[in-house]
């Protein structure tokens, strides 16, 4: 029984079965009629999620490489940019943004808040010369657990020309993101989130607004560059070998999200975060987040007075075979995250509380055996859902 695990991380997560199986049918030809057919559904049901009607493109990378054709695509070297950032992930759009020689203005948040809509505002309303090209958020922050207001940040943008560029890699099937009814230019997704298949793919949607602006951007790009994987998508294919499998074990996955439908998926992932929270905080321990910037699919912990974060993840993984996350970067020592995204229930995270519990009495804090579990259980039971 070592191998059984319970990953709960922000991404990768549990894969469901039907999914798995998916995964080990024989390969296919991806320049057939029937795959041609497949890669339609699926970025037709990939639409549906974001609520886009504009184009959608299915990328054999990590999260990562969409966000770089985000930047490749849109950005001419010299062009402003502002990057709202308010964690690891902000930090990300930053670095890409550098490397790719933009005037780069960074907005800087606090770690476990939301990044501010009203600082964006002022900035904005400075740019009388409108010079600005593009604004880069991230929807879900996954190194904070923090939720983002992408609804308030794009109306602080107004009808300012820029661009409104989002990282939903983690946050696209989990919480509401309606791409075209927000106006959001172009927005990336990752695989290995709430899609619940391995990573491996990444998904990008492009405005018609800033497609007008690719027309005039000449920085260097060939595998990543969207208007190549425009021209193929006319025959439902791609520039170069997709990983079909995963595609189609997207397929499986895409029915299944569908199946529940999106409104009920978010509404889950919600529950989720109350249950964790409130068995956090019955456990004495200290939340990062408000409630109110409380990201739906990971929830940030903070350390527990003299206990090392570190010891606590390894000991979920090691004798409880629960896998969490630490910090990243700057908050790395400072708080442990527990992943309630994708292919998870209510079982589950009884399971991971109940690990956690293990962890902390092992390690000394003082609470009583069962309270964090009973939290988790009188929430059930309520049907708070
Ligand atoms: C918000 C966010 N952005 C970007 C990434 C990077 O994605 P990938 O690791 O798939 O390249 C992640 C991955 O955790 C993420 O959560």
């Amino acid at each position: 029984m070592q191998e059984k695990q319970l990953l709960m991380i922000p991404g990768p997560t549990n894969v469901p079965n039907k999914v798995l199986h998916t995964l080990g049918a024989p390969a296919v030809g991806h320049r057939t009629p029937e795959f041609s057919q497949v890669i339609k559904e699926v970025t037709e049901r990939l639409q549906a999620i974001y609520q886009t009607k504009h184009d959608l493109f299915i990328l054999t990378s990590s999260g990562t490489g969409a966000m770089e054709a985000a930047v490749a695509n849109f950005v001419n070297p010299g062009d402003k940019v502002i990057v709202m950032e308010n964690g690891n992930f902000g930090e990300r759009w930053v670095k890409l943004n550098m490397r790719y020689g933009a005037d780069l203005e960074v907005i800087s948040g606090v770690w476990g808040e939301q990044a501010s809509p009203q600082a964006l505002r002022e900035r904005i309303e400075k740019d009388v010369q409108q010079e600005i090209k593009a604004v880069f958020v991230t929807h879900n922050e996954t190194s904070t657990g923090v939720t983002n207001d992408i609804k308030a940040l794009r109306e602080a943008l107004g009808d300012h020309p820029a661009l409104f560029i989002v990282d939903a890699i983690s946050g696209m099937a989990v919480s509401p993101l309606p791409v075209d009814e927000w106006q959001l230019d172009v927005v990336v997704s990752g695989s290995q989130k709430a899609f619940m298949i391995p990573p491996g793919l990444a998904f990008i949607s492009v405005s018609p607004k800033a497609w007008a602006v690719s027309e005039q951007v000449t920085t260097p790009r060939f595998y990543f560059d969207l208007q190549a994987a425009r021209k193929s998508y006319v025959k439902f294919t791609t520039p170069y070998t997709p990983s079909t499998s995963l595609i189609l074990a997207l397929r499986e996955s895409l029915k299944m999200i569908e199946e529940e439908g999106l409104e009920n998926i978010y509404r889950r992932h919600d529950f989720y975060k109350t249950l964790v929270r409130t068995a956090a905080k019955a456990l004495g321990l200290e939340l990062l987040t408000s409630e109110a910037a409380a990201s739906s699919g990971v929830t940030a912990i903070k350390k527990p007075d003299n206990l090392d974060p570190q010891q606590i993840t390894k000991i979920m993984r090691e004798k409880h075979r629960v896998i969490i996350a630490g910090g990243q970067n700057k908050l790395k020592g400072q708080i442990f995250r527990i992943g309630h995204l994708g292919y998870i229930d209510v079982n589950d995270i009884i399971v991971t509380i109940a690990a956690l519990e293990r962890t902390l009495k092992e390690l000394s804090w003082e609470f009583q055996l069962g309270q964090g579990v009973a939290a988790v259980q009188e929430l059930l039971l309520k049907g708070e859902k």
